[in-house]
């Protein structure tokens, strides 16, 4: 495995890498790496010839009053952990070979971006994909691997790819979770102990939900209703939204049959979470009684 700083050398290496015709995967993060970050390493060991991973703490995603400065980077251990998948290389840029200092350039996506984590966190997304469509640009992947665990940002990438053509191929991978369901991310390192176990509701919330469709609800107002009133009974989480929607497009659902991304974000404290399942469209609902 072969740690590179510099966009210059990585972009060498994928463009000798694609003229042997070999297949290259791509999984670009922000470090802090965890098992939901190595099954996506395996997946791409397992879909790609030659396996590039970034490491990169985009500091143009956080907003002002967020935690770019504390969050957590544990480079030396990140290492070892891609080392043990048999990456091939990592990508661990700074700031500033990202960024030039006069750089004025943002790719936006439009309208989805103000939908959930967008509308939380204004300008998140902006920073997600301009630092993904660098990133692209650079290593030149033939798949990219993302997680639903961040569905909107699945959905936001997909369409930029779409919308500008590039000739990337988007494999997302299912949520990792930890023993009692939460969905494992770099900021749990932020939950004390008693905030842990506060902060499975979020996944409760998603299973309530999950039953009552199964059962035959269908309405996502009675279904997000109810996903909100499950957090409510954890009173020191404080919700940001609960929301059914529709996976690609990010808007609102009426009717859960056509299939449905159930969404929550929260705070544990100061540290937000998110989490989301989906509901399979035309899920056999059992008769009422
Ligand atoms: P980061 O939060 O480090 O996540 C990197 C990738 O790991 C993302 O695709 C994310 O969805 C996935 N991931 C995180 N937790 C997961 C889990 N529990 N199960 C499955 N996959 C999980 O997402 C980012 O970084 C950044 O926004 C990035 C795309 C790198 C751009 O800066």
């Amino acid at each position: 495995m072969l740690t590179i700083s510099t966009a210059s050398e990585i972009n060498v290496l994928s463009k000798q890498v694609r003229r042997t015709g070999k297949r290259i995967g791509f999984v670009p993060t922000m470090g802090a790496l965890h098992q939901g970050h190595l099954s996506l390493v395996r997946a791409a060991r397992a879909q790609s010839d030659v396996v590039i991973v970034s490491i990169f703490v985009n500091p143009t995603q956080f907003g002002p009053k967020e935690d770019f400065s504390k969050y957590p980077r544990t480079l030396e251990l990140d290492g070892v952990l891609l080392a043990e998948e048999e990456v091939d290389y990592v990508l661990t840029p700074s700031s500033a070979e990202m960024y030039a200092k006069d750089a004025t350039t943002w790719v936006t996506v439009e309208g989805i971006t103000d939908r959930l984590d967008g509308r939380s966190r204004p300008g998140h997304f902006r920073g997600v994909s301009t630092v993904v469509a660098k990133l692209f640009h650079i290593v030149q992947p033939d798949l990219a691997f993302f997680g639903q665990k961040d569905a909107a940002q699945v959905a936001i990438i997909r369409k930029m790819v779409r919308d500008l053509d590039f000739d990337v191929q988007i494999v997302v991978c299912p949520t990792v979770r930890e023993a009692d369901g939460l969905a494992m991310s770099s900021r749990n390192a932020y939950l004390n102990a008693e905030q842990r176990k506060q902060a499975t509701v979020l996944h409760r919330s998603l299973l309530h939900v999950q039953t009552l469709a199964g059962q035959g609800e269908k309405s996502a107002n009675a279904l997000s209703a109810a996903g909100r009133r499950v957090i409510t009974e954890e009173p020191s989480v404080k919700l940001d939204y609960f929301e059914i929607v529709a996976p690609d497009t990010l808007e609102p659902v009426a009717d859960t049959s056509v299939g449905a991304l159930v969404a929550v974000a929260a705070y544990v404290g100061e540290t937000r979470l998110i989490d989301n399942i989906v509901l399979p469209a035309n899920l056999p609902g059992k008769p009422h009684h």
